[in-house]
């Protein structure tokens, strides 16, 4: 996959013309766009519809977490709405996990759907170590992440969301098939903000992930679409 393709950029805005204006300019310098919290809550559904319209593949990133009934429901709906790939929080539990998917699944044999990947949410990269024990989880934050891309791996999910800093140990554990997506990227010229775990784009494809996400690091620059082409030149040679 080319680096570009290997993208996802953060449409973390709450102006549906702008997100779409976001889009038209950069749909051809990345592989995804991510539709998180913000933009989902203010614009709704249909700006999803409307980025795919474009042409353009969306990351749903709802990152579900709650009762297996209402994660069935939820996922079917994000189905419907034709994502490449959506989350959940793998902390959901094995069960919620496994309905998730079953329903999915089933969903796309009877209405001949795509299916979209499921990815499941390990450890958020804005925590470390502390914050864990603040949790009363007494292992490490690399063991926790192994135990929560199990719970993924079990429950038959495409892959996990994890930092670079995971994704080898990931990769090493789940082999070549198990999608891994890394957030908390960041760049020589972008500041950490909240995130804590946090590698470049180039270290992060490295160890072994198949997608990097890219918020701030790009929507924040002046020039977002030169920003972007930098990081590019630097995948080219990753
Ligand atoms: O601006 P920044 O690059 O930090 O944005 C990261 C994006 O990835 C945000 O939209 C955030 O919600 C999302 N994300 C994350 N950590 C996760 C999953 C998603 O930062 N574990």
């Amino acid at each position: 996959m080319p680096g570009k393709d290997r993208i996802i950029l953060a449409l973390d805005v709450s102006d549906r013309d702008y997100a779409l204006h976001l889009v038209d300019e950069l749909k051809e310098q990345v592989g995804m766009f991510k539709v998180g919290l913000e933009l989902f809550v203010s614009a709704g559904p249909r700006v999803v519809e409307e980025i795919q319209a474009r042409g353009a593949r969306v990351f749903l990133d709802l990152k579900f977490h709650d009762i297996p009934h209402t994660m069935v429901r939820a996922s079917l709906q994000a189905t419907r709405l034709g994502v490449h790939m959506f989350n959940v929080h793998t902390s959901a539990g094995l069960e919620a996990l496994r309905a998730v998917r079953e329903a999915v699944v089933g969903l796309c044999l009877k209405d001949n759907l795509p299916r979209p990947r499921i990815l499941g949410v390990t450890v958020l990269t804005s925590l470390e170590q502390e914050e864990l024990r603040g949790f009363g989880i007494q292992h490490s934050l690399r063991t926790h992440v192994r135990h929560l891309a199990s719970l993924a791996h079990r429950a038959g999910l495409d892959g996990v969301v994890a930092s670079g800093h995971e994704v080898a140990m990931i990769r090493n554990h789940f082999g070549k098939d198990f999608m891994i997506v890394a957030p908390g990227i960041r760049v020589s010229w972008s500041p950490p903000d909240d995130q804590r775990r946090t590698m470049t784009p180039r270290q992060a494809l490295r160890e072994g992930a198949d997608y990097i996400v890219l918020g701030r690091a790009v929507l924040a620059q002046e020039d977002p679409l030169k920003a972007l082409e930098l990081i590019s030149l630097e995948l080219l040679t990753a």
